[in-house]
């Protein structure tokens, strides 16, 4: 099996203003990419090499002599989880049964907003933030690195990138105005409605 890049689910310039299509290019084209073709050149003739994107994450998760694996396919993971976490014209309250469970477990949307901007904004040098199902309850958690919650027995409903290269050519060093947006804007709500509603695997 070769690992694929998939396709955007939207056009390259399809987040604008919020997020340029030249960030995309580069983010989707070239960072997302690399961590495709890496994965594919470690795992050629290995007992991974037949193994899905999700086999391959939890058996190098915590392997020191699978780093590298495990960085490259949880990066693809992760960033084809972004991507998803995003739609344009997205962002602000959920609705529905979504907006009593965020109610519920957070006190409100602002809380909500308050507390993954503030995970999104801690989370010290590259990193994600998620918004996650823990036992049927949500929580707010952050990562680093290429870390995720799928070995963490989490079920993640959406993701933030806060790696420098999802945000700099457009927000320079401004990670919290970007997160903000992301928030209010971009942040795909069905998308966390189908999560919550998919079997655990
Ligand atoms: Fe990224």
């Amino acid at each position: 099996m070769t690992i694929k890049l998939p396709d955007l689910p939207y056009a390259i310039e399809a987040l604008e203003p919020h997020i340029s299509g030249r960030t995309l290019e580069f983010h989707h084209g070239k960072h997302h990419q690399i961590y495709v073709t890496n994965l594919n050149n470690l795992i050629q003739e290995t007992a991974l090499a037949e193994a899905s994107l999700e086999e391959i994450i939890l058996q190098s998760s915590g392997k020191d002599d699978k780093v590298g694996i495990f960085n490259n396919a949880a990066q693809v993971w992760n960033h084809t989880f972004y991507w998803n976490s995003m739609r344009p014209g997205g962002g602000g309250a959920p609705t529905g049964a979504l907006k009593a469970k965020i109610d519920g477990a957070f006190g409100s949307y602002d809380i909500f907003c308050d507390e993954f901007k503030k995970a999104a904004t801690t989370q010290f040098g590259s990193g994600w933030a998620w918004l996650v199902e823990d036992s049927g309850e949500l929580r707010i958690v952050k990562t680093a690195n290429a870390e995720t919650p799928i070995t963490q027995d989490l079920k993640p409903l959406l993701t933030c990138d806060v790696w420098e290269h999802a945000y700099y050519l457009d927000y320079q060093n401004r990670r919290p105005d970007y997160v903000g947006v992301f928030l209010k804007n971009l942040l795909n709500w069905e998308f966390a409605q189908q999560n919550i509603e998919k079997k655990a695997a």
